[in-house]
């Protein structure tokens, strides 16, 4: 059976994945910390995502921007008058609820996403108090941005970027200088985002401090259907769920090719239809099942104000349904544009000798969610054990290494190994407590290979790599030892 988000949360804390923030003092509510074990997975996770979409294309550069950002990039941006969520309270208890969450609970839809219309469908469905049964106020707009202040005056008032994105689109033309980029061509961030969601839940689902990767892809807007890497997508097949089709009730996913997308016109354009096929690509690659992946197109209500259309790569988790994990959004010039109203910069460039502000297509992933539903999507109950079936490449630790007992120099013999293998892998070193119990913990957090070094290894130097996913063990010689493991990582 699929895990559950109270086993998975136990499981993350417990191995040293994920904590949550401040536990000593209660915990703060939508801030985690990642452990020992969570801090290996994390960055193998974005290494993994810069190396493919980053160190190995030649079309993408990479930045890393400021986290406190100037107030005019959020006012050009759109995102102080419409980064906002309507809010409501209990006027018996005080508890504060997203309205749109509410609704969402009680089954009702939302024709269009305004202060009118969520006010009426409150008061006409009646929709109470979750905890207590209470009347609920009016909603109101929240917005979402988090602020500090700067100086030793603190007389500026600064916001916590809630999307790196834009320190992309001011970037943009230091990017263009100082590289000498053409269109197309790619701008990646990997960082946090921060955003006071009112009610941050399911673990590490909806946080207020978040990590982001994100692409902001330029292109022509005449030529967004010249996309040279789109026959590596057009002929794969996603599970796809339209707007038109949602609008019609439809709500089951149709398994379709990308090609067919583009030329029937539900995706608009072929580097759209690109970026989502690359997006499955390496999320198939992480392990993901693709029967859990579908690609959920934006329904007008949910366009954010930014974008022409978008598309969702949403992840089934058992315990909460389909949800995204990654917004692939076609922002058209919609920021370059307003941030050259907003700072008078010139923020064009020149195509084929003319003149032009680039189109952008948005890759955007959520790590947190990702790593969510690769902690879900891999972890197997067996009847006398559970582990993670994690792809070695991104395992946490690619190796452990025990002495059978700790004694009769199998332990020295241990260590001597250990202190060989470690130059060249993630690898950890325990002697403590019965060997199964060593093997169960080393399955839990997903180490896809364990050494043990036994009375036979002080004989003959061969030691067992037991396999974590089928328990099988093979001998092998220590000194054939690393390129043995490495073999068997690179699968
Ligand atoms: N720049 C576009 C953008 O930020 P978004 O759909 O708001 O688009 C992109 O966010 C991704 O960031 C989401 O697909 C999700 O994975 C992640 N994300 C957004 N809000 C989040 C939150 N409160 N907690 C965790 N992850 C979040």
């Amino acid at each position: 059976r699929d895990i559950t988000l109270d086993e998975l949360t136990d499981l993350c804390i417990r191995r040293g994945i994920v904590f949550p923030s401040g536990r000593i003092y209660g915990g703060l509510a939508g801030f985690y910390d990642y452990g020992p074990v969570g801090v290996e997975l994390e960055r193998n996770i974005l290494n993994d995502w810069w190396k493919w979409f980053v160190e190995t294309r030649d079309d993408i550069y990479g930045i890393d921007g400021a986290i406190i950002t100037h107030p005019r990039t959020w006012e050009a941006s759109g995102h102080v008058e419409s980064f906002i969520d309507y809010i409501v309270t209990c006027t018996s208890c005080g508890a504060e609820y997203r309205a749109d969450h509410l609704l969402e609970e009680v089954g009702v839809k939302i024709p269009e996403y305004s202060l009118e219309t969520i006010k009426s469908l409150i008061e006409n469905n009646n929709v109470r108090c979750p905890a207590c049964g209470g009347k609920l106020s009016e909603p109101r707009k929240f917005n979402l941005m988090f602020d500090t202040q700067v100086g030793p005056r603190k007389s500026m008032t600064a916001y916590l970027r809630p999307e790196t994105a834009q320190l992309i689109f001011t970037n943009f033309k230091n990017v263009v200088f100082t590289m000498g980029a053409t269109l197309p061509f790619g701008i990646a961030q990997i960082g946090k985002a921060f955003r006071n969601e009112i009610s941050p839940r399911n673990f590490l689902f909806r946080l207020r401090e978040f990590t982001q990767m994100e692409i902001e892809y330029f292109v022509n807007p005449e030529k967004l259907n010249e996309c040279p890497y789109f026959k590596e997508v057009e002929e794969l097949r996603v599970n796809f769920l339209s707007a038109e089709e949602q609008e019609r009730g439809v709500s089951e996913a149709k398994s379709i090719k990308l090609g067919e997308a583009v030329e029937t016109g539900v995706i608009k354009n072929a580097w759209h239809a690109y970026w989502i096929g690359e997006s499955l690509r390496w999320l198939w690659s992480l392990g993901l099942r693709p029967e859990r992946l579908r690609v959920r197109e934006h329904v007008k209500t949910e366009l954010a104000h930014y974008a022409v259309q978008t598309f969702d790569i949403e992840y089934f988790f058992p315990y909460m349904g389909w949800k995204e994990i990654e917004g692939i959004a076609n922002r058209s010039d919609y920021d370059l544009k307003r941030h050259q109203e907003y700072s008078g910069e010139a923020l064009h460039i020149v195509d084929n000798g003319k003149t032009v502000i680039p189109y952008v297509i948005e890759p955007s992933f959520g790590l947190e969610r990702i790593l969510l539903a690769v902690l879900t999507d891999s972890y197997v109950r067996e009847e006398r054990r559970t582990y993670l079936r994690l792809k070695p490449r991104i395992a946490p630790f690619k190796c452990a290494v025990f002495p059978l007992v700790k004694r009769d120099g199998l332990d020295v013999k241990a260590r001597e190994i250990y202190n060989q293998l470690k130059k060249h892998f993630r690898c950890y070193y325990d002697e403590d407590g019965s060997i199964g119990r060593r093997y169960a913990k080393a399955d839990e957090i997903g180490v896809p290979f364990s050494i043990t070094i036994d009375g036979q290894t002080l004989r003959d130097d061969t030691v067992t790599i037991r396999f974590r996913d089928t328990k099988e063990q093979i001998r092998e010689r220590v000194e054939n030892l690393k390129a043995r493991l490495s073999e068997l990582i690179a699968t």
